[in-house]
């Protein structure tokens, strides 16, 4: 593997306080030397080791961010919701249930169906500067199903996540709890091998506290780690749930109680917090600022998935936090790439300190700022990851 040195960064943000300005460690007139695909040197450009890099990258002043770190997403399913959106657009409520129609579509779906949307949403990410990234099983609810959606999701990214419990499916209608053995007992024997984690769907509609607690136990008892929806639909015990499976990460979020606030203020819990999702349902957005002003940790995630959230746009999720969360630039760009390995409790990636992942993103911008300042605009020019053009075109 070569070694790249990015020259005439105009504005590089390295999340490394140490290394820069500020909490997101902001370098101008910067150059970045990587190393076998890692970063090996950050500093002004006119300090850029002298004949280093077998490829040396003009980057004419634009801007570069580390990778984004998209923790949530539901990227294996077939079909496509259109209609229900229109519908919900016109005014009908969103219900779990709509899940169900996914459930339907995939279980016909062959193996390379799955795996080509797969292969295109993943594509689409990694054009808008996605780097890592999370997918859910979930629209399987079948021993063979759920393990089939997790196979192939591994094959695009080792941070796979179990989740069985999504919903209760249509031939468990009224006996929830045997849909829960099943998911605590046949099912994970079935999916852990392929999963690094496990989520479950707690909230009206879905699984209640005591529910949610056999499932986490039962991943946790098999080495997976855990992860929570949590509070999206309305106030429940999502989050309390997540704290005290210390999940990784209680994802939505949208509706918080102060003792929520205080729980997750008091653990090691990210809020990862789906804007894109809110925005899809018209529903109300998370209080970014009472987590921020709390101490939380809070994540931006895009939640891809074809009924709430159909969008694999990081720089849609933060032109979103800025707008309607009230997360400052800085917040949001923090929250979308250094948030996001801390939901995956990854310290290699989200960040562009001496040793990470060369994963980043060019901006066509001179700096992060543009990121909410134009948003719907296309504005990562090229996606570099483990120090390789990701495809191999571009600037
Ligand atoms: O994160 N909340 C549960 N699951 C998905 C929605 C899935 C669907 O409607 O298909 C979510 O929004
Ligand atoms: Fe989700």
């Amino acid at each position: 593997m070569g070694s790249v040195l990015f020259r005439r960064i105009g504005e590089l943000v390295t999340n490394d306080p140490a290394a820069g300005e500020g909490p997101l460690g902001v370098l101008h007139d910067a150059a970045l030397f990587v190393e076998t695909g890692r970063v090996a040197w950050t500093g002004p450009d006119d300090a850029a080791p002298q004949g280093a890099g077998d490829e040396v990258v003009d980057i004419a002043g634009a801007a570069i961010v580390p990778g984004f770190v998209d923790s949530h997403t539901h990227m294996v399913f077939a079909g496509d919701r259109a209609t229900e959106f229109a519908a919900r657009m016109a005014g009908r409520p969103y219900a779990a249930g709509g899940i169900e129609t996914t459930v339907a579509a995939t279980r016909v779906a062959s193996d390379s169906e799955l795996s080509g949307t797969l292969a295109r949403l993943t594509a689409e990410a990694l054009r808008a500067g996605t780097t890592t990234f999370e997918c859910k099983s979930g629209y399987g609810l079948a021993v063979e199903h759920e393990a089939r959606c997790l196979r192939l999701a591994r094959a695009v990214t080792e941070e796979t996540t179990f989740l069985g419990a999504h919903v209760v499916p249509g031939e468990f209608a009224g006996r929830a709890d045997d849909y829960v053995a099943l998911v605590a007992g046949a099912m994970l024997d079935a999916c852990a091998r392929f999963a690094r984690w496990v989520d479950v769907f707690c909230d009206e509609g879905a699984f209640d506290a005591d529910q949610a607690g056999v499932v986490l136990d039962a991943g946790r008892a098999r080495g997976l780690g855990a992860r929570v929806h949590a509070n999206q639909l309305g106030h429940g015990p999502g989050v309390r749930v997540a704290v005290k499976a210390r999940a990784a990460s209680a994802d939505h979020c949208t509706y918080l109680s102060d003792d929520d606030v205080e729980l997750l203020a008091g653990s090691a819990t990210v809020a990862t917090l789906l804007p894109a999702c809110d925005f899809s349902l018209r529903a109300p957005y998370p209080d970014a600022r009472r987590l921020l002003d709390a101490g939380v940790t809070v994540a931006l995630a895009t939640d891809c998935n074809p009924g709430t959230s159909y969008t694999t746009s990081m720089p849609l999720c933060i032109a979103l936090a800025v707008r309607e969360l009230h997360m400052s630039p800085e917040e949001a760009l923090a929250a979308a790439t250094l948030g996001g390995a801390k939901a995956l409790r990854r310290d290699d990636v989200g960040h562009l300190r001496h040793g990470a992942r060369a994963d980043l993103a060019v901006l066509d911008a001179p700096t992060y700022l543009h990121l909410p300042y134009r948003p719907g605009v296309p504005l990562v020019g090229a996606t570099w990851k483990d120090g390789a053009r990701t495809p191999p075109t571009g600037r």
